[in-house]
């Protein structure tokens, strides 16, 4: 009999995904025979049984479409929103698995999916996955799909910014996407020669940032280009972050609820205080150098559009060695990028661990001695 597997895309969209699920699909239906169908939007599909059938016609002219040919959604399905409110939806899911007789659950996502996979997974379905995101922080595996094309985007955008910052002797801080992990702003900050590059992973000081601005100025470079990352904090921020969570911490050791309520409210406040982050850092900077300022944010135009050739080929790779896996019955794994070949990686090893950029990572090494200010 012809196994039967699923396939679903979670989380926000990424170029290569429909890569990925031709690569899947095609490995399946054609090598190994299988039947494949799609889930549509996420886990939320599988809930509300909306599918469409995979075959060759379906999968066939999709390997340089952005975004996802199922659609995706952030739903999980153990608080997904139902009517107005949140509901555990995983027993529901497990009957949808079982009615298709599926042999296998594939889902292409970032860290939240392959969290709702895990616990997919402690339920006894035969799940695995692929790691896509353009912020390239799914932990074991070398690099995630989405983030290639990404990083060109962002790098392209930076390269256009020199040219209207030195013509008007201006300061553009341009927010790059990445969640709370700075390789994007990182990659394409070196790519595009930015003159600063702030990351989540170091907190920064924004006295240290203009100095390094004014130091270019004196030795004659009137522009600065500043990549931040969206997830990028000031240090003053961060210090004050953590001393709340400790204290949050001892009250709840002390059961003082009271407390950890009007804390939690202090948290929230600080938070709320990041979201217009960089455009408060233009204002600063612009103070404190007396340089005129701009702001670019890049947003959702680095997911958009065509995949790069190096995200096609990386799906594409762990697309088909996804179906491979399937075909042997490995399960309760995430096929993951390394070196030139794919390994499985059990999904407890990956669900909850976020990849950072580690502070002594090569790519700022090598940022610091080329003379890029860290913001520290
Ligand atoms: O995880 C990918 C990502 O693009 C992050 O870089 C960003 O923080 C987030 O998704 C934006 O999410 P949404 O599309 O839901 O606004």
């Amino acid at each position: 009999m012809a196994k039967q597997i699923g396939i679903l895309t979670a989380g926000g969209d990424s170029p290569g995904l429909n890569a990925a699920i031709r690569g899947v699909g095609k490995a399946a239906g054609g090598a190994f025979g299988m039947n494949v169908i799609g889930f549509r939007d996420g886990f939320r599909g599988l809930v509300e049984n909306r599918t469409v059938f995979l075959d060759r016609a379906a999968l066939s002219g999709i390997l340089t479409l952005g975004g996802t040919i199922l659609g995706t959604s952030r739903d999980k399905p153990h608080r997904m929103p139902m009517g107005g409110k949140e509901m555990d939806m995983t027993d529901v899911i497990v009957a949808n698995y079982e009615k298709h007789n599926l042999d296998a659950l594939v889902c292409l996502g970032g860290g939240g999916t392959q969290k709702n996979a895990y616990r997919l997974m402690q339920k006894g379905l035969n799940v695995i996955t692929l790691p896509k995101t353009i912020d390239n922080d799914v932990a074991r595996t070398d690099v995630t799909f989405g983030f290639d094309t990404a990083l060109s985007i962002a790098t392209q955008a930076i390269d256009r910014l020199h040219s209207t910052a030195h013509s008007h002797h201006r300061i553009i801080v341009v927010e790059v996407m990445g969640h709370n992990a700075g390789w994007l702003a990182l990659g394409a900050g070196i790519a595009g020669g930015a003159d600063v590059i702030l990351i989540p992973e170091i907190p920064y000081d924004v006295d240290k940032v203009a100095e390094a601005i004014l130091e270019r100025s004196r030795s004659g470079k009137g522009f600065s280009i500043v990549a931040v990352s969206e997830g990028a904090i000031e240090k003053s921020d961060y210090e004050a972050i953590h001393a709340i969570e400790e204290q949050i911490r001892a009250a709840r050791e002390k059961g003082d609820k009271a407390l950890r309520k009007k804390l939690r409210k202090k948290l929230d406040a600080l938070y709320a205080h990041q979201g217009d982050s960089t455009v408060r850092l233009a204002r600063r900077l612009e103070e404190l150098t007396r340089l005129e300022s701009r702001v670019t944010i890049l947003g959702h135009l680095q997911r958009g559009g065509t995949p790069t050739a190096a995200d096609r080929l990386l799906a594409t790779r762990l697309g088909t060695a996804c179906a491979d896996y399937v075909e042997k019955g490995v399960f309760g794994v995430m096929v993951a990028a390394r070196g030139e070949y794919t390994e499985p990686v059990p999904l407890e090893e990956v669900a909850g661990h976020r990849k950072t950029v580690p502070i002594d990572h090569p790519w700022i090494v090598s940022a610091r001695r080329i003379g890029t200010n860290m913001g520290d």
